[in-house]
């Protein structure tokens, strides 16, 4: 699979949050190097742990900060949190039922969420801080 690098235009300029996003390139460079050796379960099984922990520190930090800010779209933001985590708890049931060749469907995952929560959902609540002079 192609590589897939970061670009600035998914920062939304909060280093914290730029950088636990940048976690899921590690996790797209973790799941391509996986796929040279697809019997290597073990790699998979890191993947999907550091997701979890992902989901566990970055989402809820990020759900934290956008509450604080009283942030207007949270809901709807909280919502796509929770679609990433039931994505999340399904590659967990499928790789504890065996179905562990999960290393295409979860890079196309993540790359889909980079690109569609990360660098437009995310980036409103940066847009939102911008109009408030809050960043
Ligand atoms: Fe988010």
């Amino acid at each position: 699979m192609k590589e897939f690098f970061w670009e600035s235009k998914y920062d939304i300029g909060i280093k914290k949050f730029d950088d636990q996003h940048k976690q899921l390139i590690e996790a797209l460079k973790d799941i391509n190097n996986a796929m040279e050796d697809k019997r290597d379960k073990l790699a998979i099984a890191q993947v999907i742990n550091n997701l979890k922990n992902y989901a566990k520190e970055h989402l809820i930090e990020e759900e934290n900060f956008l509450l604080e800010i009283g942030y207007p779209d949270f809901e709807e933001h909280k919502k796509q949190h929770e679609i990433f985590k039931d994505k999340l708890a399904k590659f967990c049931d499928d790789f504890n039922s065996d179905r562990y060749l999960l290393h295409f469907e979860i890079a196309v995952f993540l790359k889909n969420w980079i690109l569609s929560h990360i660098s437009v959902v995310d980036k409103k609540y940066s847009e939102y801080l911008k109009e408030k002079g809050m960043l």
